[in-house]
């Protein structure tokens, strides 16, 4: 039997992977699952645990749900570890958000200043995970979806040197789950090839006679048709004739940089207004009603309430990911992992966001070609970016915090610029002791 281990164990996300799991009993018998979280999720972990335990409790199937606040105890003998914690909780998130529009800046979960600082305070605590790792479970697959994911992945295999890392989002899950119905089609009929970085990529479908039918799909996200775009991101429309001279669909997150002054002023406008507030803050009353029902003993399955979250379907993702794993599926999932040439406009050893096959060996990118001039730019952009965030977050060097925000594109430079950082480096003391 398979043992899982689930790093962040109280979000309200576990749920949905525990019905991922019975979904996929049959290929992938699990064993046990250890839920590992730290006193400050205490109380959300014992409350979603026992519902995870009333969920295989209501399945055909015979698996116990251990908690644990010691990943130490957890670790030894797994085979898979899952990550989807929140250094700082809710608190720390609504601060990202919340700082950078004080200062007419983006204030958003991973883009921008916010995101800057969430992987600030994730990587070092990834890496400390990837410690315990080599020593306890030395032979375990990490299933990374703590966000920001591609550069937390990143970190994981260049700084942790630790290579059986797969990072994950929903958002390619979600284009593939809608798209197809726009143009007629199921997903089986249409082949999906997807490349950039996490948040920031783009992809092509192909029909079953190999024609392109990228385009059909563009035209039908144009007839207001639902395209699966992640329910946090306001739909501003991308510029259709951009859109027909990239050939290509970006992802919903492209919009804070294709269409920056609507996604900023629509952000600052709910930041200012006490009655919306930043999604942080609206998240803080979704995860409150969730974790409501969750204590209801009654309750054995994933309430419908969760997709309100922007994650929904990640269980699709991961427990997919961790399936094909075992039992050797090779099948075609949207994953974060060594670039190895499949973008050609990227260095090899690089984390990238890319169809790939997934088999026992782990994630086999396949190669998607070299980008036209636009895309390309921003990809070199955004991945050395990705680079300076991440050599900041190993070694707290301030200058080269403040390379990685003049380099982002929400972040104008100026004094501006290094007052933000100034003031996120405060607010945040308590999680960046590499600061
Ligand atoms: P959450 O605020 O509920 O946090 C989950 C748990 O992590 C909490 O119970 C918290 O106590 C715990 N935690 C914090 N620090 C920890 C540590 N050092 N060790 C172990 N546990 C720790 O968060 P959430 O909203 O459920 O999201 C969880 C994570 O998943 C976030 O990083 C979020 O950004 C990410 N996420 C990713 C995607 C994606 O597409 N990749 C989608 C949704 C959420
Ligand atoms: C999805 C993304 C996640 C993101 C999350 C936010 O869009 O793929 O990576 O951070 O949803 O959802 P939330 O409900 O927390 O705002
Ligand atoms: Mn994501």
């Amino acid at each position: 039997g398979v043992k899982i281990v689930t790093i962040g164990g109280g979000s309200s996300y576990t749920p949905e992977l525990m019905e991922g799991f019975i979904k996929r009993y049959d290929e992938l018998p699990i064993r046990e699952i250890w839920l590992v979280d730290i006193e400050d999720g205490k109380e959300k972990m014992e409350i979603v645990g026992a519902m995870a335990q009333r969920m295989w409790d209501a399945s055909p199937y015979d698996v116990k749900v251990h908690m644990t606040l010691d990943r130490r105890e957890a670790l030894p003998g797994a085979d898979f570890v899952t990550t989807q914690f929140r250094v700082g909780l809710l608190n720390a998130r609504i601060k990202d958000e919340r700082i950078p529009f004080s200062y007419g800046m983006l204030g958003q979960e991973t883009n921008g200043a916010g995101g800057i600082f969430k992987a600030f305070r994730t990587i070092p605590v990834i890496l400390g995970v990837v410690e315990d790792m080599k020593e306890l479970c030395p032979d375990a697959w990490l299933i990374n979806f703590t966000n920001p994911s591609g550069m937390v992945t990143e970190a994981v295999m260049k700084y942790g040197k630790w290579d059986k890392v797969i990072g994950l989002c929903n958002v390619p899950v979600s284009a593939m789950m809608k798209e197809p119905e726009t143009i007629g089609k199921t997903l089986d009929q249409l082949t999906y090839k997807f490349a950039g970085l996490n948040h920031f990529h783009w992809h092509r479908v192909y029909d079953e006679n190999g024609k392109e039918v990228t385009q059909d799909i563009i035209d039908a996200m144009y007839e207001g048709k639902d395209s699966g775009i992640p329910v946090n991101i306001h739909k501003v429309p991308f510029f259709k004739e951009q859109l027909d001279a990239m050939k290509m669909l970006p992802c919903g997150y492209h919009r804070y940089y294709y269409r920056q002054q609507e996604m900023l002023a629509h952000g600052l406008e709910e930041y200012s207004d006490p009655e919306v507030g930043t999604r942080g803050q609206q998240v803080k009353q979704t995860e409150a009603e969730l974790f409501e029902l969750y204590k209801d003993p009654n309750l054995d399955h994933k309430p419908e309430q969760l997709a309100k979250r922007g994650g929904a379907h990640y269980s699709d993702a991961a427990c997919e990911t961790i399936a094909s794993i075992y039992s050797n599926a090779n099948r075609h999932i949207v994953v974060t992992t060594k670039n190895n040439g499949a973008v050609p406009d990227l260095p090899a050893d690089c984390a990238v966001e890319v169809s790939a096959y997934i088999g026992a060996t782990g994630a086999k990118a396949i190669a998607f070609g070299e980008l036209q001039p636009a895309e390309k730019g921003w990809l070199q952009c955004m991945k050395n970016m990705e680079h300076c965030v991440e050599a900041a977050a190993v070694t707290g060097d301030y200058g080269m915090a403040l390379q990685a925000f003049i380099l982002n594109p929400q972040i104008p430079s100026g004094e501006k610029a290094k007052q933000v950082l100034d003031e996120l480096l405060l607010a945040h003391k308590k999680y960046l002791p590499q600061f």
